[in-house]
């Protein structure tokens, strides 16, 4: 790797005049043999390759390797040119940074079109050549450094590519009755138990659903909140762009997100020309609507990162231990691929998600515990059919990344359950051990200063009722008798002529 770098030194007065020629050479020689070679292996590190003074300008070019690369060769010399003009009762002004070149080996078939602060790419010869358009704040924050890491992001990212995503049978279910084959989305919109929203892959619940939903969401709540002492929350369903920096989604989430905008003010004089031209047409205007309002973050998507500001910043004491909390107070939103199909892939959709924090080994103790709470209910409730897979870490795909976690307690499970109608698995929740990620990105530390972990369980309603009702079909007669006793009389409203 190999770093090119020319760059201006403005100076509060005429260096020429105060400074001697000698001086500067003495000074210069001496930075290239210690300050900017230091922490490098012998005979590697940046080097001050041509130097010219004029008048209050001191002109800078530098190359280095990849061991002192050569903006932190240029802020070590800045630091230590103001020690030396000092001296002179001259002051340093800034820096321009007039050009910044890297060039590096690269493999031919990654083509690399367009980087942050690049304002040229040239890719030849199994090499990438990346002219930098930066200023002394952007070398301050690193942003060189961050523009290599995401090179090998994109590299790592390429390797991965084509590859599946993880995936690793833990457990199967026994066989089990089906009482239906057709696809119970088709069969709920024809009972009219269902309909189609205005919104994208966005659904109404009709009484009959509902209250499958809600037995669904008593069942978890009894049969694993409670006895395994969950308390419930409220988490928000709107987040701010400063959680999902926190959480990683910051990441990967930009392709699916359902995005939040604010009015850039409420001031109706403001807004007057959409509410006119709506009046005039009876259209939206949505272009006019664009360049009016701010975006602020966007919807709820994994449920549990918006939590993590409750405990932001604090410290917890040791003996209140795990913590165990839960929330279903809303919607999820995904923009979905083409793949959106009833009420198995949705835009929107119901969700209980479970989060607890604890040292590691509560942490991985209360995954077991919802795990055993959890095969109870698909075996004896719901008397379905079902496996469990380890897969890539739920945190790690969505920030777009695949494999697994360093550490072999971090990671994912997913249930899984056949749909007759297609043959096909749907994953219809998860369990995971998130490791140290959660408390780390929104510090949050223990009184002992022990290490804290936390994991979560997103147990999604719709998912829960396409698995049952594919398996078990809609004569409630051959439902599990527990299970239909739960549930009660359904309601019998809404029918259209
Ligand atoms: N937060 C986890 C997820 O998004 C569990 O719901 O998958
Ligand atoms: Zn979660």
């Amino acid at each position: 790797m190999e770093f090119r770098l020319k760059a201006n030194i403005k100076c509060s007065g005429s260096v020429s005049e105060v400074v001697s020629a000698p001086e500067i050479t003495e000074f210069m020689r001496d930075c290239n043999e210690g300050l900017l070679k230091k922490g490098a292996p012998p005979g590697c590190g940046a080097e001050i390759v041509w130097w010219n003074v004029a008048g209050e300008k001191i002109e800078l070019k530098l190359v280095s390797d990849r061991f002192v690369r050569a903006h932190d060769a240029l802020l070590r010399l800045k630091n230590e040119l103001g020690k030396f003009l000092g001296k002179h009762r001259i002051g340093i002004r800034g820096m321009e940074i007039e050009d910044y070149e890297i060039a590096m080996e690269w493999e031919a078939e990654l083509r690399i079109k367009k980087l942050p602060f690049v304002k040229e790419i040239k890719q030849e010869e199994g090499r990438l050549k990346l002219f930098l358009d930066v200023d002394e704040f952007a070398l301050e924050k690193r942003i060189p450094d961050r523009i290599l890491r995401l090179l090998e992001d994109k590299k790592e990212a390429a390797r991965w590519k084509g590859k599946k995503e993880h995936w690793e049978l833990l457990f199967e279910s026994n066989k089990k009755s089906f009482y239906f084959d057709k696809d119970p989305t088709e069969e709920l919109i024809k009972r009219g138990w269902i309909k189609h929203a205005a919104g994208r892959g966005q659904w109404i619940y009709g009484p009959q659903s509902t209250k499958i939903f809600r037995t669904f969401e008593r069942v978890l709540l009894d049969e694993v909140c409670k006895p395994l002492g969950y308390e419930e929350m409220i988490f928000p369903k709107f987040v701010t762009w400063d959680v999902w920096k926190r959480s990683g989604h910051a990441k990967g989430i930009f392709p699916e997100a359902y995005y939040v905008c604010t009015p850039k003010t409420r001031d109706p004089e403001f807004w007057e020309d959409v509410m006119d031209y709506y009046k005039v047409t009876n259209e939206i205007p949505v272009e006019m609507i664009m360049g009016k309002i701010e975006n602020v973050g966007g919807m709820c998507y994994a449920q549990c990162p918006p939590f993590w500001v409750f405990p932001q910043g604090e410290t917890i004491p040791d003996e209140i231990l795990p913590i165990k909390v839960f929330d279903r107070s809303g919607t999820s939103y995904r923009y979905e691929s083409g793949g959106l199909h009833g009420i198995e892939r949705l835009d929107e959709f119901h969700r209980v998600e479970i989060v607890w924090i604890g040292k590691k080994e509560q942490v991985i103790e209360q995954s077991k515990q919802l795990q055993a709470k959890y095969r109870r209910i698909f075996d004896e409730l719901l008397d379905i059919e079902w496996r469990e897979a380890w897969v890539t870490p739920w945190f790690m795909a969505q920030e777009g990344k695949t494999g697994l976690a360093e550490l072999k307690e971090v990671g994912t499970i997913d249930y899984e359950a056949v749909l007759p109608y297609n043959g096909k698995w749907l994953e219809f929740q998860n369990v995971s051990v998130n490791g140290d990620k959660y408390p780390k990105g929104f510090n949050v530390k223990l009184q002992s200063g022990a290490e804290l972990w936390s994991g979560c369980s997103g147990v999604g309603l719709e998912r829960w009722a396409a698995v049952f009702l594919a398996q078990k079909g809609f004569d409630t007669d051959k439902w599990p008798a527990k299970f239909r006793s739960a549930v009660g009389e359904l309601p019998e409203v809404f029918r259209f002529l």
